[in-house]
Parts: C-alpha cells; structure tokens; sequence
C-alpha cells in the first residue's frame, strides 16, 4: 500500500533522507516520497529492511533510491553517512529524522540504561540529523526541510511511557527552535506527532522492570491493542508530506493526537 498519491511528480528530481525507513512509518514515508517521484535514501539499522525499501522506492517511482546501514545514535556514523551523500548523491532536500524506539515503564521502574538507550536513539538520533544535515542544507543555500516524527506522547503526561514521551517531547521543542533559526534561509522543519499507529514499534518496544517473559507477553498485547485501533503508516506519510508542502510546524495525526495538541 502506499500514501494516496496527492503529491504525484511534486518532489521530482529532490532528494529524500528517510531514518527508521525499515520501519512501518519509514518504509510508508519513503514511498509516498518515491511515489511522488523523489530520489531515495532509506537509512537503518537494519540492513535488510533498509533494502528492501530502497528496492521498493524503485519499483514504485522513485528515480533512484539506496540503502544505508546507520545507527542514528552513532554521531560519527552520522557525519560519515553525509560525507557520502553529499560526494556520492548531492544535498539532501528533505530529511526526515523517524528513527525510534518504544520502551513502557512506570518511570521509577526505568533505570539509567533504559533512559540512556531512548534518549541516545529517539532524541540524539534527531539531534545529530537536524544538526550535521540542517548544516549542509543551510550551506548550500537552496532550502530544504526537515521532518522530525515526535508523537502525541510528546503532549501527553504518561504513567507508562516516561522515558519516550520525554523523549518526544524534546524533539517537539528542538523542531520548533531550529524551525526558528531556519526560516530565514527558506529550510522548513516540522514535527509530526501521530498517534497509534499499527505498525512493529509494539513488537520491539521494550517494557522496564519485568522478566522477559512478561515483557513479551506486554508486546504481544500491544501489538493487539495497536491493530485494533488500526491507523495505517500511510496516514503519517501522507502527513508527512503534507508538512513539508504546506511548511507546517506541528502536525497532529489521529484524533487522539488532535485532542492532545488542543489540550497543549
Ligand atoms: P518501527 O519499529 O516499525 O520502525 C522504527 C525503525 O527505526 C525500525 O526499522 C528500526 O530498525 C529503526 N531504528 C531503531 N533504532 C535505530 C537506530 N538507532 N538507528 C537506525 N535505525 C533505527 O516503528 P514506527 O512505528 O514506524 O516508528 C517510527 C517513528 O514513529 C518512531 O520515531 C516512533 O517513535 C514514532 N511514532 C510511532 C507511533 C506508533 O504508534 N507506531 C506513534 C507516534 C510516533
């Protein structure tokens, strides 16, 4: 399935950095992008799925598409990563920072590790892309934009979720203040922040505190839990691109996240 199409042709000959785009919303981002005609480069860890979004892209529209095995976390993988698109590809239009993970736990169940593990991943990760991209795009003075995918979490105060809703909180504020610094140089950045999405963040996240057989148990649940509610990736897509069309700052998708923005 791929996003609906709207955007046919408006982003032809542009070049799409999509992070996590092994992932459910990732993999849905780069084909809505691919689908409207953009070069593709499908940054994960997981070398695999980030190939088989790079085959994909192809076979769906985009022009060219590669894959790149990174670990957003990893600063001096990330300066690398750009030294070899900007030699190899040239600048990158639109970034979209979606690389993350969950991890459920009550906040005094969360130790040092946990915390580290989402903050190096689902804030750092968005840190070193907006910074180490954000600075070429700026350089080369043509504009750009970036996406960063928050998440209602990033409005709600949450029982279960401290570590990541902190963390997508911090991704909100850091959008808006580069946003800030940005605009005079015609680069966009946005931060989406959907609700629940189905898709496989549920069987990977990691619950703090319990035997792993709970832990596995408590995915399985969600995974339940999330199927039922039943967004599909391309609705964050197609917000997606809608954010980078219309330069929107905040963008809530799902009427649970709606209602979280208005409660903001
Ligand atoms: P997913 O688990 O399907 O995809 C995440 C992808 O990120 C995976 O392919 C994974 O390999 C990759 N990844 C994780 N850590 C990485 C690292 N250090 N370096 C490179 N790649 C890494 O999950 P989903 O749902 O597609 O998540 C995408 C983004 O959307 C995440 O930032 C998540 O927090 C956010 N989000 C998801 C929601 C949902 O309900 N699924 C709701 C709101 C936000």
């Amino acid at each position: 399935v791929v996003a609906s199409g709207t955007y046919a042709d408006r982003f032809g000959g542009q070049l799409v950095l999509v992070t996590g785009a092994a992932g459910g919303i990732g993999r849905a981002t780069a084909f809505a992008f691919a689908e409207a005609g953009a070069r593709i480069i499908a940054v994960d860890r997981d070398a695999e799925g980030a190939a088989r979004t790079a085959d994909m892209s192809r076979l769906i529209g985009a022009p060219q598409a590669w894959a790149e095995v990174v670990d957003v976390s990893d600063e001096t993988a990330m300066e690398k990563l750009a030294d070899k698109v900007h030699t190899e590809y040239g600048t990158v239009d639109v970034l979209v920072n979606n690389a993350g993970i969950g991890l459920s736990g009550s906040f005094l169940q969360t130790g040092t590790e946990d915390w580290k593990k989402v903050l190096d991943v689902n804030l750092w990760g968005v840190i070193h892309g907006c910074r180490i991209f954000g600075k070429r795009m700026a350089e080369r003075g043509q504009g750009g934009h970036i996406v960063n995918t928050a998440s209602a979490a990033a409005f709600l105060p949450s029982k279960t979720l401290p570590a990541y809703s902190t963390s997508k909180a911090a991704v909100l504020m850091l959008s808006e203040c580069l946003r800030a610094e940005l605009a005079g140089q015609g680069i966009g950045v946005s931060a989406i922040c959907p609700g629940i999405i189905n898709t496989g963040i549920t069987s990977t996240a990691r619950f703090a505190g319990v035997s792993a057989d709970e832990e596995k148990r408590r995915q399985t649940k969600a995974a339940r839990m999330y199927g039922l509610r039943n967004y599909p990736p391309e609705k964050v897509a197609d917000a997606i691109l809608r954010a980078v069309v219309r330069n929107q700052a905040v963008v809530p998708v799902t009427p649970e996240a709606h209602g979280a923005h208005l409660l903001s």
